[in-house]
């Protein structure tokens, strides 16, 4: 007999050590991890991981060999900066390495008799608003809306969106004997803010970034505009609409493909907040046109209402509480400690 597992793909990152902290808390079945960075030594005790690339094609099969999948949580991806810089590289880890994914839970779903839950995290660059003009006028969109992506990024998010659906909809729609299919759920995440990690390559990452260089009295000049508006959330209430809709009844999910946020900020008031918390803090403005152009495509903020309406979701954090409770302190903690 297999032993029945969850498996969280790109977890050595931001939100894979924080979803395996909270998985470990919480759930009673045994995790894989696969990424090609080393998990941090302290949590290794945690899980079975395994270092390795989602394109090597041996490893995946000794994998399932081993192991019956329950849920896959497929976090493994290049982001948004280093995208575009390579974004050939992008395509290949973003898109072929997510069909890749797909297709082994396509098959163990099939073969389980039972659909293998597949989480993805998709991203508020799946959308792209033509001009500012359309972006103050569009302020919270919901998830059917300008999704016209001008990043590598974007559109490796949309169009895995979208084979999602596929795998999970129509796999195999002409074969005489439909197969058992996935259940690909996804959630467009804003821009994530962890106190624990710091942050490294993501567009909306200059708010994050204020926060540690602030912490750390070093001073920051800000990649975007004062006025640049964007969501965001923090990482436990990622970490619990990643869980939330993992535990949704399927007759509770209405769409494949939904919108999650807690708040909006400009750069300006993402800056006062820090301020209010560090008063030494030098955070300046040197917006840089090219990256500052992405993130004035990016929506001010999302229309959440479907989660909201589905299964509940709502953040545990607005903007006072994940500044007041969860950042400044932890984030404040991990630099005295150094
Ligand atoms: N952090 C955010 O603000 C945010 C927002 C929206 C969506 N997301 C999505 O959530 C997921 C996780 O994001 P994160 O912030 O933790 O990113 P991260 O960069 O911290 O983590 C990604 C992990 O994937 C691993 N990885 C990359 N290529 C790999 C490969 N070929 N094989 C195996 N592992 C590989 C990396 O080593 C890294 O540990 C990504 O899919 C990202 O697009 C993140």
């Amino acid at each position: 007999m297999r032993k029945k597992v969850t498996l969280i793909t790109g977890a050595s990152g931001e939100i894979g050590q924080a979803l395996i902290k909270s998985l470990t808390k919480h759930g009673d079945m045994p995790i894989i991890t696969l990424d090609i960075a080393p998990l941090p030594a302290d949590m290794l005790h945690k899980v079975t991981a395994l270092q390795g690339d989602i394109m090597d094609k041996a490893l995946l099969s000794r994998l399932v060999s081993e192991y019956e999948l329950d849920t896959i949580y497929h976090l493994a991806a290049l982001l948004s900066t280093r995208s575009e810089f390579t974004p050939e590289a992008a395509h290949k880890v973003n898109v072929e390495g997510t069909l890749g994914l797909l297709n082994l839970a396509a098959e163990q779903s099939d073969w389980r008799h039972v659909p293998v839950k597949f989480i993805f995290p998709s991203s508020i660059a799946a959308y792209g608003l033509p001009d500012l003009e359309t972006k103050a006028a569009y302020t919270r969109v919901r998830e059917w809306e300008w999704n016209n992506p001008r990043t590598m990024y974007g559109c490796n998010k949309l169009y895995c969106e979208q084979l999602g659906i596929y795998y999970s909809k129509y796999y195999r729609q002409l074969a005489a004997d439909l197969p058992v299919m996935l259940d690909f759920r996804c959630l467009r995440f804003p821009g994530l803010i962890s106190a624990f990690t710091v942050p490294s390559g993501g567009t909306s990452d200059y708010g994050p970034e204020m926060l540690h260089y602030a912490a750390q009295n070093k001073p920051y000049a800000c990649f975007v505009r004062e006025d640049v508006r964007i969501p965001f959330m923090v990482m436990p209430d990622a970490v619990k609409s990643l869980l939330m809709l993992t535990k949704a009844p399927s007759d509770a999910i209405k769409h494949t493909v939904y919108n999650v946020t807690s708040f909006s900020l400009s750069a300006a008031e993402f800056r006062d907040w820090v301020i209010k918390f560090f008063p030494q803090a030098e955070i300046t403005f040197e917006p840089d046109l090219q990256r500052q152009a992405i993130v004035d495509s990016w929506p001010a903020d999302l229309d959440d209402s479907a989660a909201r309406r589905n299964w509940t979701w709502q953040p545990d954090y607005d903007v006072n509480r994940s500044f007041a409770e969860y950042l400044v302190p932890s984030i404040r903690k991990m630099y005295q400690k150094k």
